[in-house]
């Protein structure tokens, strides 16, 4: 079985909205005739609706969501909300988010079957950090953020989703993983899923390397068996190498 490439830009807290529309009016029509994989953008809440009505082939996606529908949670962004927009998918577990804002894998659980429920696809990160890495611990980290963030979902459900391993020691340092060690991570990933779940689920979930990717480098990625894309930080925000990483994949 195939699986259709799935490359998403992660603006995180960058681009303002007039920032959004000029990368969206360069980028959008430049994809054109990209039917053979999905190319995307997760944007702050603010560029949401900018990059909704100015996309045409780019998916837009939110970088956050709370799992609650409504309700006394100051600051908060709904799915209702996100859906009223237009958004189709959604980053959950971002390892900023878990980091900074203390993201559970609980919490993302919780959120991917909310967002399922409004028919958007969670995009799940999971990676473990340099100190994990040393301590030969990349194994034990992957399998405990699968098992706790995907709890209760369906077998059907996770073939939906895309999964993006992002070692945290690879993002935004430009030390980018060997595509070696992010082709097996990105097979255990699989392999969970197929533990967790089912053999056909295994084979359809969309993975995603992300952590340093550039136009200089994914093609070494999308190469590898596991890796049906990327999620990036740092070159998403310029419409040139964006455009290089759509050429690259194409
Ligand atoms: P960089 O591509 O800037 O390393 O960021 C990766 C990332 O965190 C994408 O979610």
């Amino acid at each position: 079985m195939s699986r259709t490439p799935v490359i998403f830009g992660n603006w995180k807290m960058n681009m303002l909205q007039k920032d959004a529309e000029a990368f969206l009016q360069e980028v959008d029509p430049y994809l054109t005739g990209s039917e053979n994989a999905v190319f995307g953008i997760c944007a702050p809440y603010t560029d949401l609706g900018v990059c909704v009505q100015h996309a045409r082939h780019l998916q837009i996606g939110a970088e956050n969501c709370s799992q609650y529908d409504h309700g006394a949670y100051t600051a908060e962004i709904s799915i209702p909300m996100l859906t009223e927009i237009g958004v189709k998918y959604c980053i959950i577990g971002h390892s900023e988010r878990r980091t900074y804002y203390s993201e559970t894998s609980a919490a993302c659980a919780e959120k991917a079957k909310a967002l399922f429920a409004a028919g958007i696809v969670p995009i799940l990160c999971v990676g473990e950090t340099e100190a994990q890495y040393d301590a030969g611990q990349t194994q034990t980290v992957l399998k405990q953020e699968l098992q706790e963030s995907l709890q209760g979902l369906t077998a059907e459900q996770v073939a939906q989703m895309i999964i993006a391993y992002e070692p945290i020691w690879a993002i935004g340092t430009g030390k980018s993983a060997d595509p070696g060690i992010a082709q097996s991570c990105c097979q255990l990933v699989r392999q969970t899923v197929q533990e967790l779940f089912t053999p056909a689920a295994a084979e359809a979930v969309r993975i995603q390397y992300g952590g340093s990717v550039k136009p200089a480098n994914i093609k070494e990625y999308m190469a590898c068996a596991d890796i049906d894309g990327a999620l990036i930080g740092g070159a998403s925000l310029k419409a040139d190498s964006f455009k290089a990483i759509i050429d690259a994949v194409r």
